[in-house]
């Protein structure tokens, strides 16, 4: 009973993060289906899930093609990855509206693009210059193809200043880098989660049985905070004091049921919830901030930096961390008061969702049980009552660390 509510409800809460993922509400896939000269180009921002990536950027300028133009790339039989690599050199991380596009500063810039952004650029290639030519023309010209001069602004398809602007231009940019092969990503997260400077955070998730949580969020989109082999090393003494439910918390404090890019990272600053997050009093959440290319995750406790990237390839992002995330949940021993809880209307929904995404794991079990907090249904707040799970594990916990305190003096 407890562990199908617990399941339910952290379920209910991965769905309404993972609603939560789109905020500025522009969808790029429908604001294109209603130009038929478009599809082609649609289609391929849609399975190579460049579309999911530009309906969450908050500032960005997307340069279509038409179908005709598509068909010449399309010709040179590149693979998902690297047409991938190709389309997102033609989304810049900045707002271009056909006046902006006009009147360029002394008549040429260079933006960033996607294609930028993902780290997958070698050197500068990830830019795109913008002349505004002689007779109102705009030129595009990818950095490292500057024999590229003839591919111009055609017009304007949608302008929504400043978060959303979509251009036609004549021709598909052309750059050498983009264009060269990549391997396709791995996207098993057992082997990713091996790779360098993993292993030590790995075998932890595999010994907690808390990996089963990381996996089951694959399909919806995952980011793993890796803390290092030497965090991980350090942190031990640490580790080994906790309780059971507790290292499970703690373990999954290090995931974000949701995709979130290296770029996504470096432009949002603000709380982030995790998948040890239970609604208002479990909150297990930290914030992330970032001062030029550097991102730190703070949590009340400590206060953690990236320093490397594993993988990220939607749906996985896993990044290293330079120390173990503590939640203030665990380490500060903060419980924090009850508050009452209104019952939010979509309760079935949830639960249905719930009931597709499936099955009970080792882990859920073993996560702490559930609170009272804003995010649940009546029923399942009903069930909580009859179950008591929401009143013990505070005080688990709380008596734990009285324990440890009292051993220790
Ligand atoms: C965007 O629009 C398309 C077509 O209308 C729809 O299938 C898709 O679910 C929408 N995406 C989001 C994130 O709302
Ligand atoms: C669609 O493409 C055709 C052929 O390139 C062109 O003649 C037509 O004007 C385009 N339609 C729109 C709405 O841009
Ligand atoms: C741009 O997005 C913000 C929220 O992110 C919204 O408040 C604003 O209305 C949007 N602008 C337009 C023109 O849609
Ligand atoms: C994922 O990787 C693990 C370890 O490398 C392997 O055992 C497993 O079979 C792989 N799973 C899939 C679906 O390829
Ligand atoms: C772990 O607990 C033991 C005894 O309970 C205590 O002596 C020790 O200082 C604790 N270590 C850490 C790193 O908290
Ligand atoms: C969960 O999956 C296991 C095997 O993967 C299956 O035996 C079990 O019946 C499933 N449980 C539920 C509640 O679906």
């Amino acid at each position: 009973m407890q562990t199908s509510t617990a399941t339910v409800i952290s379920l209910s809460i991965l769905f309404l993060l993972s609603l939560s993922t789109t905020v500025n509400g522009h969808n790029i896939t429908r604001i294109l289906a209603k130009h038929p000269n478009f599809s082609t180009f649609n289609h391929y921002l849609t399975i190579t899930r460049l579309a999911n990536e530009i309906n969450r950027r908050q500032t960005i300028t997307v340069c279509a093609v038409d179908n005709a133009a598509m068909s010449s790339l399309i010709a040179k039989g590149l693979s998902l990855q690297t047409m991938k690599n190709v389309l997102s050199l033609h989304v810049f991380a900045d707002y271009f509206g056909s006046k902006k596009l006009h009147q360029v500063t002394k008549g040429s810039t260079s933006t960033a693009t996607m294609y930028q952004a993902t780290g997958e650029a070698p050197g500068t290639a990830g830019y795109v210059h913008i002349t505004d030519a002689k007779g109102g023309k705009v030129r595009f010209t990818p950095e490292d193809n500057p024999s590229q001069t003839d591919t111009v602004y055609v017009k304007s398809i949608l302008e929504m200043p400043y978060n959303i602007s979509v251009i036609q231009i004549s021709a598909v940019l052309q750059s050498p880098e983009a264009e060269a092969p990549t391997a396709a990503p791995d996207l098993n997260l057992t082997s990713l989660l091996q790779r360098d400077g993993c292993q030590s955070f790995y075998d932890l998730l595999t010994s907690s049985g808390a990996i089963g949580t990381f996996l089951s969020s694959v399909d919806g989109g995952v980011t793993v905070f890796c803390p290092g082999d030497d965090a991980v090393a350090a942190f031990a003494p640490k580790y080994k004091n906790l309780t059971a439910p507790e290292k499970t918390s703690l373990l999954l404090y290090h995931g974000v049921p949701v995709y979130n890019s290296m770029g996504m990272l470096r432009s949002s600053n603000g709380l982030m919830n995790t998948l040890a997050t239970e609604g208002a009093k479990k909150k297990y959440d930290f914030t992330v901030q970032n001062a030029g290319n550097d991102v730190t995750l703070k949590t009340k406790v400590v206060t953690a930096t990236i320093i490397g990237t594993v993988t990220d390839d939607e749906p996985i992002a896993i990044y290293t961390i330079d120390k173990v995330l503590m939640p203030r949940e665990i380490f500060k021993g903060v419980v924090e008061a009850d508050e009452p809880a209104p019952a939010p209307k979509a309760a079935k929904k949830k639960k249905a969702v719930a009931k597709k995404k499936g099955n009970t794991t080792e882990d859920d079990a073993e996560a702490p049980g559930p609170d009272s907090s804003d995010d649940y249904s009546d029923d399942d707040a009903a069930d909580q009552t009859a179950s008591g799970g929401g009143r013990w594990l505070p005080a688990t916990v709380v008596m734990t660390f009285c324990f440890s305190w009292l051993v220790f003096i």
